[in-house]
């Protein structure tokens, strides 16, 4: 297998504190060594061993490719007005979902496939290395199958969202609609799928509809994360910890038992700046679940209604600014965090054994991703060998899958 030496690194992030300074593991002028699966070698510049390849990187940061722990990749039409609206004042309650239902069943394979190549390769190009995408735009045993089908064409992190909202058929029979998730949706989704997620909120599912839906998936062999506290206190968090989901994603409303139940479990807590950004949402959870010392992830929520976001580096900026996280922490979340959210070890991080996914920017330090918000900095994007990399994707524009 060939190596390939990237050298002269202004600015390493690990997010391995043993290998550099603090909670990122930071590394001035730096090296590292990976083959086409992993990293091999990590140290100063000047210790670095020969390889097959060099990259100069020409004293710029070197960063973990971007774990985007939470996607609605596939879909298909726009809800730009929606978004007008809600800049005009109309609060969001998630009654646009319906929309993107009814576009999405009326759309062939060849177009949803493609239009979510499309996603997948400008998520690519701001140095997403590793992606989960949820279905939950179609509803039916059927459609959601298909959905799953796209999704593993691109990634093995793919969630059965079965449980988005009741749609229309069903809204005179919500029960019959939940039965019908956790029988024939479940039995036919759950082989193409690693999780199942449900929309634990106002307006969506209630908590004991919700853990109706998280039981049967877990017995289905499914691990579980939820969509929660997004519109109110509606116990999305506690339904997460009392099921060990691995993440509970939104965390907009927190009283102090959430946040308590948080910390004292293993469930991530995932934010998603681009939704609060698209909702105007209040941001104030971040620092008292970061001051708590709950384990935040930051992901896109791609998604055409509270999200239609593709840019980690606009996550960034928008954790820095708005959610006041400092920009370490939130490049340790948008990282480490998102691996965590996704009960990995392999990913995140850069130490000895990681997998080889490396993003080199066009910038001496890795924070002017948030500081130069809106500019393209990511020069090379290095994706592991494996599940994702059927794709063959290297540089930062390449080419798109045929997923
Ligand atoms: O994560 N809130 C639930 N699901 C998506 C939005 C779905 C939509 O509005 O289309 C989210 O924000
Ligand atoms: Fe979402």
């Amino acid at each position: 297998m060939a190596t390939r030496v990237i050298k002269n690194i202004g600015e390493l992030t690990t997010n391995d504190p043993s290998l550099g300074v603090g909670v990122t593991g930071r590394l001035l002028d730096a090296a590292i060594v990976i083959d086409d699966e992993h990293v091999l070698w990590v140290g100063p510049n000047g210790e670095a061993p020969e390889a097959d390849e060099m990259i100069d990187a020409r004293d710029s940061a070197v960063i973990p490719g971007f774990v985007d722990s939470h996607t609605h990749l596939v879909f298909a039409g726009e809800r730009s007005e929606e978004f007008e609206a809600r800049m005009s004042g109309t609060p969001y309650d998630g009654g646009g979902i319906a929309t993107t239902v009814a576009s999405t069943r009326a759309t062939s394979d060849v177009e949803l496939r493609r239009a979510t190549n499309e996603r997948l390769v400008a998520l690519r190009a701001g140095g997403v290395t590793t992606v989960e995408i949820k279905s939950g735009y179609a509803l039916t045993v059927d459609g959601e199958s298909r959905l799953l089908d796209i999704a593993g064409n691109i990634s093995d992190e793919v969630t059965f969202l079965g449980a988005h909202v009741v749609p229309e058929e069903y809204a005179t029979d919500r029960d019959g609609y939940v039965d019908l998730v956790c029988g024939p949706m479940l039995e036919a989704c759950a082989p193409k799928s690693k999780w199942a997620d449900v929309f634990c909120d106002r307006g969506a599912f209630d908590v004991d509809e919700s853990r109706t839906v998280l039981s049967a998936a877990r017995a289905a062999g499914l691990q579980l994360r939820v969509h929660g506290n997004q519109l109110g206190s509606t116990g999305g968090v506690a339904l997460a910890v009392e099921m060990d989901a691995a993440s509970v994603d939104h965390c907009t409303y927190l009283n102090d038992d959430d946040l308590e139940r948080l910390c004292a479990s293993k469930t991530v807590a995932t934010l998603l700046p681009g939704a609060d950004f698209s909702t105007r949402a209040d941001c104030s959870s971040a620092r008292r679940l970061l001051e708590r010392g709950a384990v935040v992830a930051l992901a896109t929520d791609c998604n055409p209604g509270t999200s239609y976001v593709t840019s980690m580096g606009f996550v960034l900026a928008i954790a820095v600014r708005d959610m006041r996280m400092d920009f370490d922490e939130a490049l340790w979340s948008a990282t480490r965090g998102g691996a965590m959210a996704l009960r990995r070890d392999d990913v995140g991080h850069l130490r000895v054994g990681a997998r080889a996914d490396v993003v080199i920017l066009d910038a001496p330090r890795a924070a002017h991703l948030a500081y130069r918000a809106g500019s393209q900095l990511v020069r090379q994007v290095i994706v592991a060998q494996g599940p994702w990399s059927k794709t063959g994707w290297y540089g930062a524009r390449g080419k798109i899958v045929d997923g």
